[in-house]
């Protein structure tokens, strides 16, 4: 019967789950899904299956990684303090897209997980495997996003495969994943204020209505103005590395709808009469005017969860499609379009055209 299927797909699951755990207890590495990416999991507390991690991905090893716990009684295990504003922030969006930068108790995971900081990345991701799966591996477990290092993140089994297959202990399949960005990487200072050193699922604004102040990483804000020279080195060292790129060239163009669009026509007619390979990445209100070899909507401009939810996977696509040249429209650094933009940007090497 139909209730004996589904009782059996849950029983398949969850034996699923539990080799995961195994595997991650032995040492292995296992791809799973969050409620952000899918992550490249290792136990923390392991030199040897952090490295692994490392040299799946092909990782610089100075970028730390995120732990991933599934109790917040796990914590104590892994940091030395917790001030009120990581208390209050905890409180309200864990589990959840947020990432909290915390003093690393000496010796609670392996020095490659922390790159030699003094701090720890810690997150409880909200997701019914990642949750169960952590729980049940019964350790911190360390990954970062479970892609090729300067591909873009897997929100989809598929894309892990892609880039991991054969150089990993195994995967996970959740299907997709739901926000589609990383999730937001903060530090909360003793005054209260709370540092935005990576824009992701949680917002600034949602951030706003539990902190006294929030604050954003002066290295992110003068990578988003288009400019590159003489910024100051980013707080979270990944924010330093291209990042999600596609092959092809990249350009964000930004300013008022009519004028983006205007441009863009212009600029991929003018890249076909080239003999470019054209792609766009537009919203739901443009992209029917674009002529390109391959055109992505990100969904409409005024709802932009689908546009991070399709981000990766159009960055991809255009890989697949062997797009040359590629334009993708700006979007509001309001909300979530603080983490799109950041991405998109990271994608384009940071080539922003302003029109308009
Ligand atoms: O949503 C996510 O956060 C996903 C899923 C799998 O949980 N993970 C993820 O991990 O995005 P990863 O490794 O791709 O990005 C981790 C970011 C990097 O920018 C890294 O530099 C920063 O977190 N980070 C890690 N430890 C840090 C620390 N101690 N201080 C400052 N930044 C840190
Ligand atoms: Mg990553």
């Amino acid at each position: 019967s139909d209730v004996k299927k589904g009782n059996a797909a849950r029983e398949a699951a969850l034996a699923d789950l539990q080799a995961a755990a195994a595997c991650l207890r032995q040492g292995e590495t296992v791809a799973f899904p969050t409620e952000t990416v899918y992550g490249l999991g290792a136990d923390a507390r392991s030199t040897e299956a952090v490295e692994a991690v490392f040299a799946a991905k092909g990782r610089p090893s100075d970028n730390p990684l995120i732990v991933h716990i599934a109790h917040r009684d796990q914590l104590h295990e892994l940091v030395t303090e917790v001030n009120a504003t990581a208390e209050a922030l905890m409180a309200a969006f864990w589990p959840g897209p947020l990432t909290l930068v915390l003093p690393v108790r000496p010796g609670a995971v392996s020095p490659r997980v922390t790159a030699g900081l003094d701090t720890v990345a810690v997150r409880m991701p909200d997701h019914p495997v990642a949750l169960p799966l952590i729980a049940a591996a019964a350790c911190p477990v360390a990954a970062p996003s479970a892609n090729r290092s300067g591909r873009p993140s897997p929100t989809l089994a598929a894309h892990v495969r892609e880039d991991l297959d054969g150089r990993i202990g195994g995967i996970v399949d959740g299907g997709p994943t739901g926000v589609g960005v990383e999730s937001t990487v903060v530090q909360a200072g003793d005054d209260g204020t709370v540092t935005i050193l990576r824009p992701g699922g949680i917002t600034a604004e949602q951030l706003s209505a539990v902190a006294a102040r929030v604050a954003t990483d002066p290295a992110l804000l003068a990578e988003g103005s288009g400019g590159d020279s003489n910024s100051p080195a980013p707080r979270s060292p990944g924010m330093k590395y291209t990042h999600y790129a596609p092959a092809g060239a990249l350009c964000v163009v930004e300013g008022p709808p009519a004028a983006v669009a205007a441009w863009t026509r212009a600029a991929l007619a003018e890249a076909a009469q080239r003999g470019e390979r054209t792609a766009v990445l537009a919203f739901a209100e443009h992209a029917e005017q674009y002529r390109a070899d391959a055109v992505f909507s990100l969904g409409n401009a005024s709802e932009l969860q689908e546009a991070a939810r399709r981000l990766y996977a159009a960055l991809r696509s255009c890989d697949e499609q062997g797009a040359t040249y590629i334009v993708a429209e700006a979007c509001s650094r309001e909300g979530l379009g603080a983490a799109v933009m950041n991405r998109l940007l990271k994608a384009a090497g940071n080539q922003l055209i302003q029109v308009g």
